[in-house]
């Protein structure tokens, strides 16, 4: 499995698509309540935008697509919500991964399972390996997902595989050991619903991703709505510490051939 060093490390090439896409899909619960009807509809609108989401990262080249599905701190919600999302969980996993796995869509699921039910994890598990061999786009759902959660199983499951070690550790020893260590880091972060926040979700991975905040309610998100974030993405002067001179300087010298930080 190929492993990525930081993104920040060197000048990417600014390209026109971002590569990863993170999305926050926050305001099932206000577009329901707009609509005088029960959160849980919302979350029901909120799967299509998923499968809607999925279609626009196909047909413009995004490579992987990470959606927080559900935060650690979710499990703070009234026990019927919290058990209707795990239901809704499970029959979006039942009714879309032949589709998924038709179009050639890898599904990954990271955060903390030990805390579903089996037949859940179970389903997780049959789901991940029935696409294991796609490559097209890698779906990421971010379930029972916490950034502070991930720093600190990824520095305990370091400590465990190395237990000899004395020195000190380093970004790149610990960057294996993260929940999506398969993949680049996001470019391009989405939240939807309004907030502006981040809500411990990736911490480590989003250090240098563009951010992009919209009010648009998740489940009124769209290719048009998608397309807007990836054109707010494409102004961007994506910089790593650099200044903007540098950054001409390398792509008229000679494409971007910019050293790494630690060269
Ligand atoms: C996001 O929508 C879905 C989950 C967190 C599972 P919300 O349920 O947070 O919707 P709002 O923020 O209450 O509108
Ligand atoms: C963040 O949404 C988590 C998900 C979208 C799964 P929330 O709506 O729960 O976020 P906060 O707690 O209001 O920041
Ligand atoms: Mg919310």
């Amino acid at each position: 499995m190929a492993l990525f060093t930081s993104s920040t490390r060197s000048v990417p090439a600014a390209a026109a698509v971002p590569a990863h896409v993170a999305i926050i899909m926050d305001g099932n619960g206000r577009w329901a309540r707009k609509r005088l009807l029960p959160r849980v509809a919302g979350h029901h609108r909120g799967v299509e935008t998923v499968r809607e989401m999925v279609k626009a990262c196909l047909a413009r080249g995004v490579s992987y697509l990470t959606l927080f599905a559900f935060s650690s701190e979710n499990w703070r919600r009234p026990a019927d919500e919290v058990s209707l999302l795990m239901q809704l969980f499970g029959r979006a996993l039942r009714e879309e991964v032949r589709k998924l796995d038709r179009n050639g869509v890898r599904l990954r699921v990271v955060g903390d399972l030990s805390r579903f039910e089996p037949e859940l994890q179970a389903l997780i598990e049959a789901s991940q390996q029935r696409t294991a061999a796609n490559s097209r786009l890698v779906l990421t759902i971010a379930a029972n997902y916490g950034g502070r959660w991930d720093i600190l199983q990824a520095v305990n499951r370091l400590r465990l595989a190395e237990p000899e070690k004395t020195g000190e550790w380093s970004e790149a020893d610990l960057a294996p050991y993260l929940a999506m260590s398969y993949a680049p880091e996001p470019d391009l972060f989405i939240r939807t619903g309004g907030e502006q926040r981040i809500s411990n979700f990736l911490l480590w991975q989003l250090a240098y991703s563009e951010l992009y905040f919209t009010d648009v309610l998740w489940p009124e998100f769209d290719a048009p709505s998608f397309d807007r974030a990836i054109a707010s993405y494409q102004q961007r002067e994506r910089r790593f510490g650099r200044t903007s001179e540098q950054l001409s300087a390398a792509r008229s010298a000679d494409g971007l051939s910019d050293p790494p930080l630690d060269a």
